[in-house]
């Protein structure tokens, strides 16, 4: 599949979006009835985005409170070992958040990584292997940080990375853009492995990406920052979310009850976090206030899993990185349905890029499906219009 286009927006485009924007809510409103939209804050401004929009009248105070507040600590979020690699994470990998200091630093050294498994994989991995596993160099901030999404493939994403010789990364996630600021750069420096001179360190904590303070707090650490966020199809982003939260918290509401404020209405509850992470546009908004566009990498959650090379190899050229992490890295699991990594980093069981296709999600109504697309559909257009890149939710959801 053709790599859709890429490169900055044109202003004009972004009007034009931001118009058309708003013209999709008048029509929602209109087919939807009054309760269409939580509240009404989004319909006239359905702009946040846009303060160059000609006809539309600036947002009043930026984006609307109830999407920029930080939603109270709920059942999605206390619980957030990520899962996204595979079922069954690596035990560094999957540090509980009610104990997010204890374990930090294990997995970034891997020091296992068996020189069998990487004769076998080739010279280049061997090589690999040889500075993958280093306890000399310095401990540096990182110079990239994947800052999201939830559920998006950000542990894929960067066991991937760390199967290059030039990356260096924490397992866990520190979480110190969001949770642990207070303990200080000199804290989150002795959280990262050392590197060698020319090894770019990184971590990836998904929750920066909805975190409202963490945009300027990176920028004040480095301005230079790379960030990588994987993104995906806000539904099925929502409906992989509850899932995790589920199979830890089998007593809470159903995945319908939640989305809505009032069904009957079809108004969906856009503080819940589930809901809330997959408004990209508006997360969005907020780092292009410290970083320029093109200081952040969007990497798309299905391709990394239909063309992981692919992707990787944008990945890499972003970072700056030699393209080392190509198809050879990668062979396709046909029971698991997913392509996997040959060498994991530590030589545990072979990391794969999706989960078992057994896996059981929970139905959700096929109206309540629906009433999510709609109400996405024109967040996602405007990340579209904004990151310049088409990542063909709609088309996908079309398919079905
Ligand atoms: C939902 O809206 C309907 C119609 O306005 C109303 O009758 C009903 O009480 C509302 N339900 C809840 C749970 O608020
Ligand atoms: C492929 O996945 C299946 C199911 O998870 C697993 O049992 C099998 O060992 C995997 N095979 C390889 C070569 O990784």
């Amino acid at each position: 599949m053709a790599p859709p286009p890429k490169g900055p927006p044109a202003r004009k485009l972004l009007c034009m979006c931001s118009l058309s924007l708003c013209l999709t809510y008048a029509c929602y409103s209109l087919m939807g009835g009054p309760g269409a939209l939580p509240s009404s804050p989004l319909a006239p401004q359905g702009s946040p985005l846009s303060p160059s929009a000609v006809d539309t009248p600036p947002p009043r105070n930026g984006s609307p409170a109830w999407l920029r507040t930080p939603s109270p600590p709920s059942v999605s979020e206390a619980t957030e070992p990520s899962r996204a690699w595979t079922e069954t994470d690596p035990p560094s990998a999957s540090s509980p958040s009610s104990a997010p200091d204890r374990d930090l630093g294990v997995g970034g050294d891997s020091s296992s990584s068996s020189a069998s498994v990487a004769a076998a994989a080739g010279s280049e991995a061997a090589a690999a292997a040889a500075t993958a596993t280093p306890d000399y160099g310095e401990k540096r901030l990182p110079q990239a940080l994947i800052i999201g999404v939830k559920k998006g493939g950000t542990r894929a994403l960067l066991e991937a990375l760390r199967a290059h010789p030039d990356v260096r990364a924490v397992g866990t996630e520190p979480h110190f853009f969001d949770r642990n600021y207070d303990k200080g750069l000199d804290w989150y420096r002795d959280v990262m492995p050392k590197t060698l001179e020319g090894q770019l360190t990184m971590e990836k904590t998904p929750s920066y990406f909805v975190t409202n303070e963490a945009p300027k707090r990176i920028h004040s650490m480095a301005k230079d920052t790379k960030l990588i966020v994987v993104v995906r199809n806000p539904v099925t982003r929502a409906i992989s979310d509850y899932t995790q939260t589920l199979s830890k918290k089998p007593e809470i509401p159903t995945f319908e009850v939640l989305a809505f404020k009032n069904r009957t209405l079809g108004l969906i509850d856009a503080s819940w976090s589930a809901i809330r992470i997959g408004i990209y546009a508006l997360h969005l908004e907020s780092w292009l206030q410290y970083f320029p566009l093109s200081q952040i990498h969007f990497v798309s959650g299905e391709r990394l899993i239909t063309d992981p090379a692919g992707e990787m190899a944008k990945v890499q050229d972003f970072l700056g990185l030699k393209r080392v992490v190509s198809e050879k890295y990668f062979y396709f699991n046909k029971t698991k349905g997913f392509p996997c990594l040959k060498k994991p980093e530590d030589s545990s069981a072979p990391r794969c890029l999706g989960k078992s296709k057994g896996r059981t999600h929970p139905k959700i109504d096929r109206d309540v499906i629906l009433r999510l697309r709609k109400f996405y559909k024109p967040f996602n257009v405007m990340f579209y219009q904004m990151t310049g890149q088409d990542f063909q939710w709609e088309q996908e959801e079309g398919d079905k």
